[in-house]
């Protein structure tokens, strides 16, 4: 918790720009009509930016009045947080973060140089140009130390500063300059220095990914309905070895030669008759809304591919949320997993035409 006090010297007067006005409008909207003061926070950085940086107490008032608050109620938050500046600020406001990631990290060494040209805090320079704050965690510690910058050109980070390399970036400032933001070392955002270490093997990024083989494209894509789901389609029907079978001698009668066998089979769980074996199985938990459970489930079912639940109809989905995800229903289509696997599967196809 901070303890600000307002500025001894206030202004008189003060109006919202027609732009200010317009957002403060839209941050209102958001809120059902009798909530409109959660606009507070936003409000008030709005007015802070179009007072010049600072929060006169006139400010605060106009906020209160278009949010149809008492000014207590603006007061108490306005002087609670650190992002709104109860006194005028340098035309460059600098906020360095102190706390124990950049403090271990030199953030002292910055503090040095900003009391040794500017002064103590809230001090703003003879010229106008300058002025600080020390401040809490400001979430980029992994560039610890850091400060950020807020004048006419935005609010702007930099990190990775030493006392040399601050001391430089505010000539610039008073310059006239707006130095580049980030990290002011040779980084590149929050990589190691030099480069990154990880992650590095760019094929990783490919959508997709490598399949060894894919032998007999024509009896892969072929998607085979369970006897369950449809018994005059049984399964493997093809397969000379059911007509073959010794068991037709028992019988006299020639009628039934392959059917009988599969549709004795107690085990209605599987599927589709595809299955890994002819390939590597597609990584299904790249589908939004499929995890390491939910393909768990489909692999028991028979299902490996981005091609077989890409050529899904309504009538399988039902019949796939019966079988393996009846605890879910509706999930398949609400994450629209028949769309996400056949832009999969199409690019699987294309990076094995490609030999990929
Ligand atoms: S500790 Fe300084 S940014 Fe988090």
């Amino acid at each position: 918790m901070s303890a600000q006090r307002m500025a001894l010297n206030q202004p008189k007067d003060f109006s919202f720009s027609a732009a200010a006005e317009k957002e403060i409008d839209m941050w209102v909207a958001k809120y059902p009509a009798d909530r409109q003061r959660s606009a507070l926070i936003p409000a008030l950085w709005i007015a802070q930016k179009d007072a010049g940086g600072w929060l006169p107490e006139v400010a605060m008032r106009a906020v209160a009045d278009k949010l149809s608050m008492a000014y207590i109620r603006v007061y108490e938050v306005a002087t609670f947080y650190t992002m709104y500046n109860l006194s005028p600020v340098g035309e460059h406001f600098i906020q360095l973060c102190g706390t124990t990631p950049c403090w271990l990290r030199g953030s002292d060494d910055l503090k040095a140089v900003m009391k040794r040209r500017i002064g103590g805090q809230n001090t703003i320079t003879a010229d106008g140009k300058l002025s600080w704050l020390e401040v809490e965690c400001l979430g980029a510690c992994s560039n610890a130390p850091m400060i950020q910058i807020s004048n006419a050109a935005g609010d702007h980070y930099y990190e990775d500063l030493t006392a040399e390399s601050f001391d430089a970036l505010l000539d610039k400032l008073v310059a006239g300059e707006q130095p580049a933001q980030g990290p002011q070392n040779t980084r590149h955002t929050s990589e190691p220095e030099g480069g990154a270490t990880v992650l590095i093997d760019a094929s990783i990024y490919k959508q997709g990914r490598k399949l060894t083989k894919l032998p007999n494209q024509a009896k892969k894509l072929e998607i085979v309905r369970h006897a369950g789901a449809s018994k005059a389609a049984p399964v493997k029907a093809g397969k000379p070895k059911a007509a073959t079978k010794p068991k037709a001698k028992t019988s006299p009668k020639p009628k039934v030669v392959n059917a009988p066998k599969a549709a004795a089979k107690p085990t209605p769980k599987v599927l589709y008759t595809d299955g890994p074996t002819d390939g590597t199985p597609d990584d299904l938990k790249v589908i939004k809304g499929i995890g390491p459970v939910f393909e768990g489930e489909l692999n028991s079912k028979g299902i490996y591919y981005y091609r077989q639940i890409g050529a899904w109809k309504a009538a399988d989905v039902k019949m796939v949320e019966g079988e393996a995800l009846a605890r879910f229903p509706g999930r398949i289509k609400r994450d629209d997993w028949v769309k996400q696997a056949k832009t999969l599967a199409k690019a699987v196809a294309k990076a094995a035409a490609k030999g990929v």
